[in-house]
């Protein structure tokens, strides 16, 4: 089936609140001269503090802001933490969750990334939960036995009745310039669908596959072209408008 398009800007610890701000006013200026492809959403994400000055840069348009993490519980005594709840309040509307950096330096794991995909839902977020392998799993061999414990463990932890984003991002790939082949991608697209429709039947419409790593203006037409995800989740790449307008553009020609 046919679900529209979702791209993903993951600015990660880049902008400053000016820049962000900057960066939203000449997408809509850019965007007013020409709209772009039609039947696809771009997501947003900028550093906690760039989120709700970007929202209300961004309120009334098109263009949706998400987080880059959240942490568990609504309101408490707990020192330095944003829960879906405050990120609802500062303008979010997604959510990424499970990402390989915070997998690896803050140290998240499974359990914890389920928790959150619980959180976001409770608190009327979007999760885009990240999955992937690195390059010393891929090369012994472990990449679906690793995306499958990954995905497994939140197709366990709840039933969704609202969107659910799910990015497979090979660690390796991030950054780095290199991405896997189309095949090799799509191969583990469709391991997921395959996991995600044994453990959500019914949920085909609500349940979104993006591709994410070293994703840009060049490799963006090959993922389009020869595999089925339903969007990217771009980082660098999506720092310049230009670049990340590109994208968008070469994306939308394929696809919307
Ligand atoms: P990249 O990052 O596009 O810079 O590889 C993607 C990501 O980390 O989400």
């Amino acid at each position: 089936m046919e679900r529209p398009s979702l791209m993903v800007a993951n600015w990660k610890m880049y902008k400053t609140i000016h820049a962000a701000r900057a960066f939203g006013v000449e997408l809509l200026r850019r965007m007013e001269e020409d709209p772009g492809p039609r039947g696809l959403t771009q997501v947003l994400c900028p550093t906690a503090l760039a989120l709700a000055p970007l929202a209300e840069r961004l309120r009334g348009s098109a263009i949706r802001v998400g987080a880059q993490n959240l942490d568990l519980g609504v309101e408490g005594p707990r020192t330095g933490a944003l829960s879906a709840y405050l990120l609802r309040d500062a303008g979010a509307e997604y959510v990424i969750v499970g990402h390989s950096e915070r997998r690896q330096e803050f140290a998240e794991d499974d359990d914890l990334v389920a928790a959150k995909v619980v959180e976001a839902l409770k608190g009327q977020l979007t999760p885009i939960v990240c999955v992937g392998e690195t390059r010393d799993e891929r090369d012994h061999g472990l990449t679906e036995t690793v995306v499958t414990r990954q995905i497994e463990r939140v197709l366990s932890a709840v039933t969704p009745d609202r969107e659910v984003v799910f990015a497979y991002e090979p660690v390796w790939a991030i950054g780095s310039g290199r991405t896997p082949t189309a095949s090799e991608a799509e191969q583990v697209a469709q391991l997921m669908r395959n996991l995600i429709g044994r453990s959500w039947p019914g949920t085909d419409a609500l349940v979104r596959v993006l591709y994410g790593g070293s994703v840009n203006r060049d490799s963006i037409r090959t993922f389009a072209e020869h595999t089925s995800f339903d969007g990217v989740l771009v980082g660098g790449a999506s720092l310049d408008v230009d670049h990340w307008l590109d994208i968008n553009r070469r994306w939308g020609e394929v696809r919307c």
